[in-house]
C-alpha cells in the first residue's frame, strides 16, 4: 500500500489533503528525511509533523466511558468518539464500539477496527462474562439472585428467556451482576422485572480484563497481553 493511502486510511485527511501534507514536507521518516506520497509503507518509521503515526489497523482500545456519552457515530449529543483523537472517527477500516453501553452507563467499553475480533468478543459462543454493578432505587427483595440464575426469566416483549446470570448482593440497594449475553438495556430490564429501577450502572470488567486504574474519560490501546486476559475468563 502506498503511504498516501495509508495516511488517508488512518484519518489524516482525504487523499488530496494527505497529498498536500507530503508536498508541504510534513511527512518524514524518523530521521527527519522528507517522504513522498508513493514511498513504500514502513508504519513505525513515519512521522507527521515530527509525531509518530496513530496505531495501524488492528487497533483495539479500552475506554473508561463516563455517563452522558452515547455509543454512536451520529447522535447529536456527546458521543464516545469525542473522547478519542478526532482522527479516530475517520479511520478506514472503521473503529467500532464492541457492543454498547447505554448513555448513562459508565465503565469498560472496548473499541476495535478488527471485525473478526469484535465478532469473537460479542459472540455468545465465547461466553465472555460481563460484570455490572447496579445501584437501585429500591431495596432488593431477596429473590432476585434466584430469579436471575433460573434461566427462565422472560423480559417484556421477548420470546427467549435470559441465560442464567449470577447476582451478588453488595448492599441493600446495590448488586453485582455477571451476564453472558448482551440484550438491549438488559440490566435495567432485569431489575424492572423485579419491580425495581436501576439508578446508576457501571461495568468494571469484561472477561478477565478490568479497567484497572484508567481514569474516567481516558482510553488506552490494548496489547496482546490485554487480549489474552480478556479471553482468559476464569471466575468473574
Ligand atoms: N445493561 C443495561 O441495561 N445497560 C447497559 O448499558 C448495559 C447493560
Amino acid at each position: 500500500m502506498k503511504l498516501v493511502k495509508h495516511l488517508a486510511n488512518l484519518g489524516y485527511g482525504s487523499r488530496k489533503e494527505v497529498a498536500w501534507m507530503f508536498r508541504e514536507g510534513r511527512v518524514t521518516d524518523a530521521n527527519g528525511e522528507v517522504l513522498y506520497a508513493d514511498d513504500p509503507l514502513d508504519h513505525d518509521n513515519v512521522r507527521v509533523d515530527g509525531e509518530p503515526l496513530d496505531p495501524p489497523p488492528g487497533l483495539v482500545l479500552m475506554l473508561h466511558k463516563p455517563a452522558g456519552y452515547t455509543c454512536s457515530t451520529r447522535d447529536p449529543g456527546r458521543i464516545v468518539y469525542d473522547l478519542l483523537p478526532p482522527r479516530f472517527r475517520l479511520r478506514n477500516p472503521v473503529l467500532s464500539t464492541v457492543g454498547r453501553l447505554d448513555r448513562d452507563t459508565t465503565g469498560l467499553l472496548l473499541m476495535t477496527d478488527d471485525g473478526q475480533l469484535l465478532h469473537r468478543i460479542v459472540s455468545p459462543k465465547s461466553k465472555l462474562p460481563k460484570v455490572y454493578e447496579a445501584e437501585l432505587a429500591g431495596d432488593l427483595r431477596g429473590d432476585e439472585a434466584a430469579l436471575f440464575a433460573s434461566g427462565s426469566l422472560l423480559l417484556e416483549g421477548e420470546s427467549t428467556p435470559l441465560l442464567p446470570a449470577r447476582m451478588d448482593v453488595l448492599g441493600p440497594r446495590r448488586a453485582r451482576l455477571v451476564l453472558h449475553e448482551g440484550r438491549y438495556h438488559q440490566v435495567r430490564r432485569m431489575f424492572a422485572a423485579t419491580g425495581n429501577r436501576v439508578v446508576a450502572l457501571h461495568r468494571p470488567r469484561i472477561g478477565g480484563l478490568d479497567l484497572g486504574d484508567l481514569p474516567e474519560g481516558q482510553w488506552r490501546p490494548l496489547g496482546p497481553e490485554d487480549l489474552q486476559r480478556l479471553f482468559a475468563t476464569g471466575d468473574a
